[in-house]
């Protein structure tokens, strides 16, 4: 039985989508069966982000009843499935996001992880997610307003019997007046899976030429190294970072010219 894990945040923008697409294709890149649900009913970025988005059966057509989830499994990155939302806004409208459930139960046992990656908030669509979820992965920014909306998400998983399993912390740039991983752990009584930092490798993914998760494009950069680390603590394997660019005998000359001397430091 495969574990199905919501990734959930209060506020919009914080990277659920980002780390559901990256996370999924980490994991299957260590051979593990993972199959990511676009279930942004409404939105559909997941299926932008993965240049899906003209696939003819999708999640909408499966909970309209006019389709099986079978067929809209598709090949997506690293050997890992994805199931695309629809973008019609009229289908939208019509589907009825509670069948979710039954339809994740009935794949269940074809993966070791599902993704659900869904909306911002707590409205209809979201509910419907987290309750079709055994866990819940919170996202948020190292900011108060996105902790304090993220812990919404997290008290309303608990209530609707899905287990809370731990927080990402995403934008993560060490600047004064961000909150720090200890406090994050104190406030939503939760492990920091890993703190994922800016990076505009990640922002790269959504531009026209360049539109795939940085996972693929260059596992080495560091957003994507810290999802490996993300992944390799879900899934309970050791650590095997790839491609992380070995520093050439220049690079390193420069990098012991540019270190500060040890007496400007402590100044
Ligand atoms: N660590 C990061 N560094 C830089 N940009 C990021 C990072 N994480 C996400 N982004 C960018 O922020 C925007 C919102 O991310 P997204 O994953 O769509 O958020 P959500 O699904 O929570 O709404 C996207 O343009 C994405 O490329
Ligand atoms: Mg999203």
């Amino acid at each position: 039985m495969g574990r199905v894990i919501a990734v959930v945040s209060g506020k919009g923008g914080v990277g659920k989508t980002t780390i559901t697409a990256n996370l999924g294709i980490a994991l299957a890149k260590r051979g593990l069966n993972v199959c990511i649900i676009d279930a942004d009913i409404a939105m559909a970025n997941l299926s932008l982000l993965l240049n899906m988005q003209n696939s003819p059966i999708t999640l909408h057509d499966v909970l309209l009843g006019e389709a099986d989830i079978q067929d809209a499994l598709y090949d997506a990155p690293s050997g890992m499935k994805f199931v695309p939302s629809g973008l019609s806004l009229e289908n939208y409208k019509r589907v009825d996001s509670e069948r979710l459930q039954s339809v994740i139960d009935s794949i269940k046992n074809q993966f070791d992880f599902i993704f659900l990656d869904g909306a911002a908030g707590i409205e209809k669509n979201v509910l419907a997610a987290i309750s079709a979820s055994d866990e819940v992965l919170l996202v948020t920014a190292p900011t108060s307003p996105s902790i304090a909306d993220v812990l919404k998400a997290k008290i309303t998983a608990q209530r609707l019997g899905s287990k809370p399993i731990g927080v990402i912390l995403n934008f993560v740039r060490n600047e004064k007046g961000e909150i720090k991983k200890e406090d994050v752990m104190k406030l939503l009584e939760l492990p920091v899976l890993v703190s994922v930092p800016f990076d505009d490798e990640i922002r790269k993914s959504f531009m026209q030429e360049t539109v795939m998760p940085v996972m693929v494009r260059k596992p080495g950069t560091p957003a994507a190294v810290a999802i490996q680390k993300a992944a390799a603590k879900l899934a309970g394997i050791s650590l095997k970072i790839e491609d992380v660019p070995k520093q050439g005998f220049l690079a390193k000359l420069f990098a012991m010219f540019k270190r500060k001397p040890k007496e400007a430091v402590k100044k």
